[in-house]
């Protein structure tokens, strides 16, 4: 037990200190809680503001795609370079080892395969079991103009009720069906959508003409969407023009593990997205690993 007589009488408020007052480095995340503020933490980079996810939940729909055949082979070596990971529990708790230390961004819809309907998603995980694999933030599609668009924004907000209370943000997807034209006015409408309805960030595609309306409209991050592979070159263009206009990141899938050399690619986007390197030196670097790799 303490010896009560042995206190120090004389304490130092530091009276002319004043009380550290640090706005929180995301935009939107004001009225936040302290549980919500540190996931957020884990998936962006307080150094920087930005985050590089590494998605690969693309079986939840697709079964087995080209790269993800064996995620253990092909994804693990890349999850040290990556902020966050965007995966489904299965392949979490199938595949990756549990002291992986980066965030961790659940995919928490679905219900449809590529042969059916993609917008006829339900939600497909419980809050308490994102709890219990100490989930970073949970991922919902939205469907904004698709067949079963109230569907699949309703999951979106049934989302947010439930993961709020545990401090767990959601991040709102936006997904683009078949006849929809992929241009700045779709996206502004279906980010907008997004944070309106409690979204704490939201992940959109890129377009070449008014990005940056989408995310000057949008009151929360927005991360940009791989999508398609491209050339290295081109990817690492994109990404960097999505970051100078606005975007706080990118979350990128084919473009890193479909690539030659995926662990070189990771490296160089890194560079673009936390440093803004130019694109073209970016893709130098690629060059350089990739070969030094291939030796090694
Ligand atoms: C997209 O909505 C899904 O989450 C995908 O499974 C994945 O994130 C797509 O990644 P990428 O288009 O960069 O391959």
């Amino acid at each position: 037990m303490a010896d009560l007589d042995a206190q120090k009488e004389t304490k130092d408020y530091y009276l002319d200190v004043p009380v550290r007052r640090e706005a929180f480095f995301l935009k939107g995340a004001m009225a936040l809680d302290w549980g919500m503020l540190n996931r957020l933490s884990r998936i962006f980079s307080p150094a920087s503001g930005r985050t590089v996810m590494l998605a690969f939940d693309h079986g939840y729909f697709q079964g087995p795609t080209s790269g993800l055949e064996r995620v253990d082979v092909t994804i693990v070596p890349l999850a040290p370079y990556a902020d966050a990971l965007m995966l489904t529990r299965g392949i979490l708790r199938t595949t990756i080892p549990p002291a992986y230390g980066g965030g961790l961004v659940l995919r928490a819809s679905g219900g449809p395969s590529i042969l059916k309907e993609l917008s006829n998603e339900l939600l497909a995980m419980d809050i308490e079991d994102a709890v219990r694999v100490n989930a970073s933030a949970l991922a919902v599609q939205v469907y904004v103009g698709g067949e079963f668009e109230t569907q699949s924004v309703t999951n979106m907000t049934k989302m947010v009720d439930m993961a709020n209370r545990y401090g767990i943000p959601t991040l709102g997807v936006t997904a683009v069906g078949k006849n929809m034209v992929r241009d700045a006015k779709y996206f502004r409408l279906a980010c907008r959508i997004c944070a309106e309805l409690g979204a704490q960030f939201v992940k959109t595609y890129y377009v070449a003409e008014g990005f940056e309306t989408v995310t000057a409209s949008c009151p929360v991050p927005i991360v940009m969407a791989g999508g398609k592979k491209l050339p290295e070159i081109e990817a690492l263009e994109m990404a960097h023009r999505a970051v100078s206009e606005g975007a706080a990141g990118v979350d990128m899938g084919r473009n890193i593990f479909q690539s030659d050399a995926p662990v070189a690619m990771i490296q160089a986007v890194r560079k673009v997205v936390h440093e803004l390197t130019p694109p073209k030196d970016a893709y130098d670097l690629f060059q350089t690993l990739k070969h030094e790799q291939k030796k090694g």
